[in-house]
């Protein structure tokens, strides 16, 4: 067993924030086989109980839940900063061509080392992420998280059309290679499959009927894709589907919305999609920075609230701008503030960061599994360091509340304040 003395930050059930500022976090082996939380609390009411536990005492320093990216793309950790007049310019221009590259393994190997260190680096201990269509994308990925012990899930692209060489897949060998990719990867350890169609205007109806298929052979492997993002893919959905009542009504047709279905965006849906997402326990991955890059839109977060679907904070890098989960979760602040409908919601720090922790892990079934310092949670959690710059050390001295601390940190934070990211290691 381990124990870290410092402040403390968790959440309770109803994604309330929970602070110690004088906390314990015990960690020790769990029967999962992985390195769990035994407890977490106030330092003085549980230190007692370990009375022979060498205790890690760092003052001055936060504990918190390791941050989880539901949605990005880690081939597109160098397309980031590519400007286009919106996504489907962006897609053609440079993330395609970028993509191709990925048939080359050892090239995919190369940047699925550095895009798992840099996500590490940031804070964050699990992402949910789209590879590329090549198959030995998605081997290069899983192989990196099973040698850093990390939690991720991820999948090939499915792209059969509208889609040029290099990238584009064959339908039939497209679900082959996705079954095999289920069988060799999901389960393996703390590894997930996701079965990945890119977005309805690039999957045939057998493809996406394929995609269905293996969804309900596999209820719990997850499911990534994108909807109503953009205008003119929007309007290019409804060109293909013309009969469909909806672009994500498109989705539902072919068996693709259920639990651990995760659609990034979800920016223009209408009352009865919203419904749908509830009622069919898909999640949204809201990614702001990609939104505000591309010029999407902005994610409706009343309009979310009042249906009661779930959701959670994605960077979505390429589209997005950093991998950050503090750029990210201010970039939703703005994004709230600005709103679909007026008057825009003022979204309080301790939602924010749960959107990035326990409220993604929900999005992704693994409530109490991950994104949170509960009993039981894998001990997946970062040391961060309030005063990593001069004015975030004034900021944070200042502050009288929890809010104005996670506030402080969301505004002027980045990668400085994470001084170490604590994977669960398989014990
Ligand atoms: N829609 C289809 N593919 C993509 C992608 O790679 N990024 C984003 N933001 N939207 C998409
Ligand atoms: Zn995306």
């Amino acid at each position: 067993m381990q124990a870290l003395r410092a402040a403390l930050l968790r959440f309770a059930t109803d994604g309330t924030p929970v602070y110690d500022a004088d906390g314990l976090l015990v960690i020790g082996p769990g029967p999962s086989g992985v390195q769990q939380v035994v407890d977490a609390g106030n330092y003085v009411s549980l230190a007692p109980r370990y009375p022979s536990l060498p205790i890690e005492h760092l003052p001055g320093r936060l504990l918190a839940p390791g941050f989880v990216d539901l949605h990005l793309h880690f081939p597109q950790i160098d397309v980031i900063g590519s400007p286009a007049e919106g996504l489907l310019p962006w897609l053609e221009n440079y993330t395609f061509p970028h993509e191709s590259r990925f048939a080359d393994a050892a090239y995919a190997q190369g940047v699925a080392d550095v895009f798992l260190d840099e996500l590490l680096r940031h804070g964050v201990t699990t992402a949910l992420a789209f590879a590329t269509s090549h198959p030995e994308s998605v081997d290069a990925l899983m192989a990196a998280a099973q040698r850093r012990g990390l939690r991720l899930i991820g999948g090939k692209v499915l792209q059969d059309r509208h889609s040029p060489d290099g990238v584009r897949d064959h339908t039939e060998q497209s679900l082959i290679d996705t079954e095999s990719l289920i069988r060799k990867w999901h389960g393996q350890g703390r590894l997930g499959y996701a079965i990945t169609p890119r977005f309805v205007p690039s999957c045939s109806d057998a493809q996406l009927r394929g995609a269905g298929e293996l969804a309900a052979r596999y209820p719990d492997v997850w499911l990534q894709s994108h909807v109503a993002e953009n205008a003119d893919e929007i309007a290019w959905v409804r060109t293909l589907h013309p009969r469909a009542r909806s672009y994500l009504s498109v989705y539902e047709s072919f068996g693709l919305l259920r639990e651990r279905a995760v659609y990034a965006h979800c920016i223009h849906l209408d009352e009865t999609d919203r419904a749908l997402m509830r009622e069919t326990g898909a999640a949204a991955a809201v990614s702001p920075t990609s939104n505000l890059f591309l010029g999407s839109g902005f994610f409706d977060y009343a309009a979310a609230d009042r249906a009661g679907f779930r959701y959670g904070l994605a960077s979505d890098v390429g589209g997005g701008t950093s991998l950050s989960p503090f750029h990210t979760m201010l970039a939703a602040y703005y994004v709230g503030r600005e709103g679909q409908t007026k008057p825009g919601v003022s979204l309080a720090p301790g939602h924010l960061w749960w959107q990035h922790t326990a409220g993604a892990a929900q999005a992704l079934g693994l409530a109490g599994v991950i994104g949170n310092l509960q009993p039981g949670c894998e001990a997946d959690f970062l040391v961060l360091d309030p005063q990593a710059t001069p004015l975030l050390a004034r900021k944070t001295q200042m502050a009288h509340s929890l809010d104005e601390l996670l506030f402080s940190l969301i505004v002027l934070g980045d990668d400085r304040v994470i001084t170490r990211t604590h994977i669960a290691s398989a014990c």
